[in-house]
């Protein structure tokens, strides 16, 4: 098995480029369906997601073209199946986005019903009452979800319980060739919908609103393959930051809007890390001791829980105490102990975490417990006394492409090695 090895204490900094946004290319790729013909993205991150994705629309009939690193051309032209199994989904909860496009082109789909998930439930209830009040019958047998349109797709108005991201992607998605006008209140406002958004006009859709907590979108009768770059990843670009917060040396992240981490870099603000936002780049350097900051995770633009373990990484140094507090999924404190296996102090009462900060981590072996922990462990081993070895690293692979050769690129002695598998020792 594959780990990754951390030699803690090496001084890193820099620069790194990161690459288009996990959350967006993932939709965009879903979102091809609704059209017959050849869609090209550019700007595709190469992650085992976005292979997931492929193999998910290769699986109804596509014909998914890596064109060069980052550009994939997918031809929708002969989709003949509308049917995702559980096998992907299990793989990748994401590939549920397919169900709004497909029920917009053929008027059915069927999704495997997206199983456990190491970060909390995971429910789709949303997304299906949102699709009924559309026109959507749902019959769920055998572990699938069949999904029909008796009358076709008529727009309405929809209000969402709470701003998921998902839910909001599925009904853009399947009401743009809606008859009517269709309002979703309390939408999601995440930048990776605003890029959707983008694409579906691109595509020759009438959607207004994206980024706003209502968005409009007003049924057209066709749409046509389209070409989209994917935004630049937030998150991917967070991490490079909240790194540069535990280093001595400055950090720059290009590739990204520095707007769409607005209160993460205030909050770094807070904790004393200097912040200087550019034209789509960001630079961070430490200036003296972290100070301890309250943080709770809340739909965008507040505190991304993407960014929640990445943070209390760096929290888990502060000079103090501070809480941080997940309101967007159950069980996502999993890296807690963890980090503690390194020496932290952190005390976990409900779905809050509370903090105590201590000088320094110890290098240790320890286990990703999913993508934004994994990432925050390698992280907390950059500062670490001695060695750390992260495993359970496919999760690191689901979502940031080449980890190890861009901390590489800022000096920090990472690596990936084999090791025997302990479990069969
Ligand atoms: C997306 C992102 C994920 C990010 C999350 C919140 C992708 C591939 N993933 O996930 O990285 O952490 O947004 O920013 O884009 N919920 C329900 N019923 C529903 C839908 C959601 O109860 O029908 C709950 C979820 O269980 C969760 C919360 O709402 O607790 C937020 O979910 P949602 O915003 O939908 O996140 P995802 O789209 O799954």
């Amino acid at each position: 098995m594959e780990v990754i090895q951390v030699e803690g204490g090496r001084p890193f900094g820099g620069e790194v480029t990161v690459e288009g946004a996990k959350n967006s290319a993932l939709k965009l790729m879903a979102a091809t369906i609704l059209a017959p013909g050849v869609s090209r993205l550019t700007n595709v991150p190469n992650i085992s997601d976005v292979h997931v994705m492929g193999k998910v629309l290769k699986y109804l009939g596509a014909k998914v073209e890596v064109k060069g690193l980052h550009e994939l051309e997918i031809d929708t032209s002969d989709i003949d199946r509308f049917e995702t199994p559980y096998h992907l989904v299990a793989k990748m909860r994401a590939s549920t986005a397919v169900l709004g496009p497909l029920l917009s082109r053929f008027g059915e789909a069927i999704v495997a019903m997206p199983g456990g998930c190491n970060i909390g439930a995971r429910k789709i209830d949303m997304h299906i009452l949102g699709l009924e009040a559309l026109g959507v019958a749902f019959e769920v047998n055998h572990g699938n979800i069949h999904a029909t349109t008796p009358k076709g797709l008529t727009g309405t108005t929809v209000t969402l319980d709470f701003a998921s991201v998902g839910a909001t992607e599925n009904l853009m998605m399947a009401s743009v060739r809606a008859k009517g006008t269709t309002t979703i209140d309390n939408a999601a406002r995440e930048p990776e919908i605003v890029d959707l958004a983008n694409f579906l006009n691109e595509m020759g859709a009438k959607v207004s609103g994206a980024g706003s907590p209502v968005i409009e979108i007003e049924g057209v009768s066709e749409l046509h393959p389209a070409e989209h770059k994917v935004v630049g990843d937030r998150i991917e670009a967070g991490t490079f930051l909240a790194m540069a917060g535990l280093g001595k040396t400055p950090v720059t992240v290009k590739g990204f809007e520095p707007r769409h981490l607005g209160l993460v870099l205030k909050k770094y603000e807070l904790m004393g890390l200097k912040v200087e936002r550019g034209n789509g780049e960001c630079t961070v350097s430490r200036e003296g001791a972290i100070r301890p900051v309250d943080i709770q995770t809340l739909p965008f633009p507040g505190f991304p829980t993407d960014m929640q373990a990445q943070t209390m990484a760096l929290l888990a140094l502060c000079e103090g105490s501070c809480i941080v507090t997940e309101n967007v999924f159950e069980n996502r404190f999993m890296l807690a102990s963890e980090l503690q296996r390194m020496g932290a102090d952190i005390r976990i009462e409900g779905h809050h975490a509370i903090v105590h900060g201590v000088d320094g981590y110890s290098g240790a072996q320890v286990k990703s417990p999913d993508l934004r922990g994994g990432a925050a462990l390698v992280m907390a081993g950059l500062v670490a006394d001695g060695t750390t070895t992260v495993s359970d690293i496919y999760h690191i692979d689901r979502g940031y492409e080449c980890f190890v050769e861009k901390l590489q690129g800022l000096g920090a002695a990472v690596s990936r090695v084999e090791v025997p598998d302990q479990d069969t020792l």
